[in-house]
């Protein structure tokens, strides 16, 4: 197929528009305080300008009517995805909602009653323990450990988590905040896992798009055959391409009954996507593949330089990033009460382990221009020097 893109290499991923003045979540948080944010997961980054150029044509039509999906967007998609995973869907497996934390929230609701239990493996991105108990649920957590210097699935925990009254398992992947890319294998096991004790199995894979290892492939774990069944994907093009203020994604559902019942828990609540969040999505998907392996290059010499000046820091210790633009830090031989507030004391804003069930723990998130960067680690490097 011929793709139209864009050949224009020379992005600039080191120059940022100042946040504050466009209602940025990130930037907002700490008002005037110097802090440099570096919690919440968007990027400082001008996204693709073959989607901006898409905006702008839609934004100059200027009527902004009740919208559906484009015609061409379904098929742009699955051409994407056999394109980057070798996986085949059907347009017709399509759900869309407005935001994957949407995504959690009505699976949550579609596939457990009240006082049943849904199974997450932690640490995990919050909205996997908030969701189920939004539902009323009871969120049931296993811990991932610690295996030569990465972390992986303990698959006994997880074995011994369930219970009959277990319905679905929440799966990130690639994973939010450890940076793991699973493998065949371990993915392989968790369908088998979810086969054996009869679960639905919801599968986040929105940071599918930024696996920074060059010898690591994400595999969609509904391409692996029968678990297809039983799995709902939920995507977007919003974290790769910095499109989370626009409020696009779906799920990918083949199993009818699966996707009737989360059509039925969103029917009349859950809000349908806008304009722009479509037409943003149909121009990363179709046109955006160059500015993405550009921002993935940018984004592991970040990673390196992440790795390499944490390895520095007495009391922290980080792993390597596999995928996504977040690091993952061990602050708990650090001498202090809350690593949180010791950080924004010295002008560097983290996320809190706490609400991803690992206290003690931080998450950095690397996705700004490397200069910023290189200010907030030098700003670590003395706060914890001078301890
Ligand atoms: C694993 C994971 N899922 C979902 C989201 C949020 O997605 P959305 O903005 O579409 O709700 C994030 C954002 O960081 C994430 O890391």
């Amino acid at each position: 197929m011929n793709d139209k893109i864009d050949f224009d290499t020379n992005f600039d991923f080191d120059t940022m528009p100042d946040r504050r003045d466009a209602a940025s979540s990130k930037w907002e948080k700490y008002g005037n305080r110097d802090i440099i944010p570096l919690w919440v997961a968007d990027m400082d980054f001008r996204t693709a300008p073959c989607i901006i150029d898409t905006l702008s044509k839609r934004v100059q039509h200027g009527i902004f009517g009740y919208t559906q999906p484009p015609r061409e967007l379904p098929g742009v998609i699955t051409h994407a995805l056999e394109r980057d995973f070798d996986w085949r869907i059907d347009p017709d497996w399509l759900v869309w909602m407005p935001s994957l934390v949407v995504g959690l929230n009505v699976v949550s609701r579609a596939f457990a009653n009240e006082g049943e239990e849904i199974l997450t493996a932690v640490p995990i991105y919050p909205p996997f323990l908030s969701a189920p108990r939004n539902a009323g649920c009871v969120a049931v957590t296993a811990p991932l450990e610690q295996s030569d210097g990465r972390w992986v699935w303990d698959f006994d925990a997880l074995e011994k988590s369930v219970t009959n009254k277990t319905r679905t398992l929440l799966l990130c992947s690639p994973h939010n905040p450890t940076g793991r890319v699973w493998t065949r294998d371990e993915l392989q096991q968790l369908a088998a896992f979810c086969d054996r004790h009869d679960l639905v199995l919801v599968s986040d894979e929105i940071h599918s798009g930024l696996v920074l290892d060059r010898d690591k492939r994400h595999i969609p774990i509904a391409s692996l055959g029968d678990v297809a069944g039983r799995t709902v994907t939920l995507l977007s093009a919003s974290k790769t391409f910095n499109l989370p203020g626009l409020g696009c994604a779906f799920a990918i559902v083949s199993d009818e009954r699966l996707r009737a019942r989360i059509e039925k828990t969103m029917r009349g609540i859950v809000h349908h996507v806008g304009a722009l969040g479509y037409f943003a999505t149909m121009a990363a998907y179709r046109d955006g593949k160059p500015w993405q392996l550009a921002l993935l290059d940018y984004l592991r010499g970040n990673r390196d330089l992440v790795e390499t000046r944490i390895a520095t820091m007495p009391g922290l210790r980080t792993w390597h990033v596999e995928a996504t633009y977040l690091a993952w830090i061990d602050a708990r031989a650090l001498p202090v009460d809350n690593p949180v507030r010791f950080f924004e004391d010295a002008g560097i804003g983290l996320y809190d382990g706490t609400l991803f069930d690992a206290p003690g723990f931080l998450r950095l998130n690397f996705a700004c221009p490397r200069s910023l960067l290189a200010s907030a680690l030098d700003r670590m490097q003395h706060a914890v020097a001078a301890l």
